[in-house]
């Protein structure tokens, strides 16, 4: 009964979740709709933590979705164990590093008085949802040897399943807890999205790229 809540009913309830408040806090709410940039209270630590959490956490998930969209390619790619040790490393280095960014964003919040004030609990949350998310991540890639293989063969096609609403729910029930806590927050994280900072994720000014420069000239009086 749990195992058909958690893996054929709450991905579907997170994702309605994520797209209905979403949708509502974009068209209703359309201020509220970015992370509440934290960078004027302090910014050199930011750019530290930021750029090794975001690099190495965006490339982790392109692979995840590579592997779920082109499973036969992935196999293919991991057929040869050179290529299959060089991928599992730079994984595990990319999260390693991904962990120490959070880390120190988490630290940074905690220690910085003045963010610690204009923290929400949802804050913390949402970075203790993500700081699971790695560690567990992490925990498969050292003692599950070799994940990204049978990721194709477990995880992938029951994603695919819930794509096609016809969940194959006891595809992840024979797998190790971890796993399981891994793939079920990543759906906590999907219902989080819309209440949190992490509607961001789809708000990424990229017309910044093509609209013309803005230039800001300080007037000061004498
Ligand atoms: C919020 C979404 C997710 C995040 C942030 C995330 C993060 C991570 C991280 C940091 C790693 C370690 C990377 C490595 O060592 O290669 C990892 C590995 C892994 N993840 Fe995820 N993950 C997410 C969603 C999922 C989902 C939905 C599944 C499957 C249901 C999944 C299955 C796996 C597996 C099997 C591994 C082990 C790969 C290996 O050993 O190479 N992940 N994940």
């Amino acid at each position: 009964m749990m195992s058909t809540f958690l893996y054929a009913i709450f991905p579907y309830l997170a994702l309605a979740l994520a797209v209905g408040v979403g949708l509502y806090r974009y068209f209703f709410d359309r201020f509220s709709w970015s992370s509440q940039s934290s960078q004027l209270l302090e910014s050199r630590v930011l750019y530290w933590g930021s750029v090794s959490w975001h690099y190495p956490i965006v490339i982790i998930l392109l692979a995840h979705l590579l592997a779920f969209l082109f499973p036969t390619g992935w196999g293919v790619l991991l057929g040869r164990p050179l290529r299959l040790y060089l991928l599992e490393a730079t994984g595990l280095a990319l999260a390693l590093c991904a962990l120490a960014g959070l880390g120190l964003l988490m630290l940074r919040r905690a220690m910085h008085s003045q963010l610690a004030a204009v923290s929400t609990p949802l804050d913390w949350i949402v970075l203790f949802c993500l700081l699971l998310q790695t560690a567990t991540g992490i925990l498969i890639a050292f003692t599950l040897r070799w994940g990204s293989v049978w990721y194709l063969h477990t995880a992938a096609p029951w994603l695919w399943s819930l794509l096609r609403l016809n969940p194959e729910v006891q595809l992840m029930t024979v797998l190790p807890l971890v796993v399981q806590v891994h793939a079920v927050n990543a759906f906590v994280l999907v219902a989080l999205f819309p209440f949190s900072r992490l509607v961001h994720l789809v708000s990424i000014p990229i017309t910044y790229l093509w609209r013309p420069p803005q230039v800001t000239i300080w007037q000061r009086r004498s």
